[in-house]
């Protein structure tokens, strides 16, 4: 595949959506085609799976609550993801595969492996060409001025621990594909710390 796809991930309220949009930004003022995406929820059929997945009332067993996220995300990968890559295009994701073995792995009745594989399966083995791990030390800090509410950030601070734990070790297993950024920097500083790693991944003739 030609294209190029990086995905941001860290824990809620880390500042990913902020920095995708800036890369975007940057990406397009370079005149890079971008398609951008998030899970869950970066299709159609996604929308109707995270309004599941986030806002159900009631409980959703561990593994169709796996199930839900990487049913959305073989289908964003089958039916958007792929297709831009295959284009050429600059795929720009807000949370993949990770997320799920950090945030449902945490959850302790999965295992990280079993999490993992699921998704792989899910979407043919496709993984990032890079991924940005916005790095928060204390999860719980930007969580306070939010507004929105959802199932997983009611969950309490030993899970947030969890889940920035298990970051810290996909991240050290492969230190290839991922950098690792400190969230409480300034956003202009994260923001060029972002651009300096995707730069030399970017195709020249754009
Ligand atoms: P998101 O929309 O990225 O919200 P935020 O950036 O505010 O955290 O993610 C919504 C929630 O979904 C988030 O709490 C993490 C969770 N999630 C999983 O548990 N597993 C997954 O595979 C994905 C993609 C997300």
């Amino acid at each position: 595949m030609r294209g190029l796809f990086i995905t941001f991930e860290g824990g809620d309220g880390s500042g990913k959506s902020t920095q995708s949009e800036l890369l975007v930004q940057w990406l397009e003022s370079q005149g890079h085609t971008v398609v951008v995406s998030r899970e869950p929820g970066g299709t159609d059929l996604g929308l109707e799976l995270r309004e599941i997945v986030l806002h159900r009332r009631g409980e959703i067993a561990p593994r169709a609550e796996a199930l839900i996220y990487a049913a959305d995300r073989a289908h964003n990968i089958a039916t958007k993801v792929r297709p831009a890559l295959e284009r050429g295009d600059i795929v720009v994701q807000d949370r993949y595969l990770d997320s799920s073995v950090a945030y449902q792995g945490a959850g302790r009745v999965l295992g990280a492996d079993e999490v993992r594989d699921v998704s792989l399966w899910a979407t043919e083995s496709l993984l990032p060409d890079l991924t940005i791990l916005l790095d928060l030390h204390e999860g719980q800090d930007r969580l306070a001025d939010r507004t929105k509410y959802d199932r997983l950030e009611a969950a309490g601070d030993d899970f947030h621990a969890r889940v920035r734990d298990a970051y810290l070790e996909l991240a050290a297993a492969e230190p290839g594909r991922f950098v690792v950024i400190d969230a409480r920097e300034p956003i202009e500083s994260i923001a060029r710390a972002v651009r300096e790693r995707v730069e030399p991944l970017l195709p020249s003739s754009a």
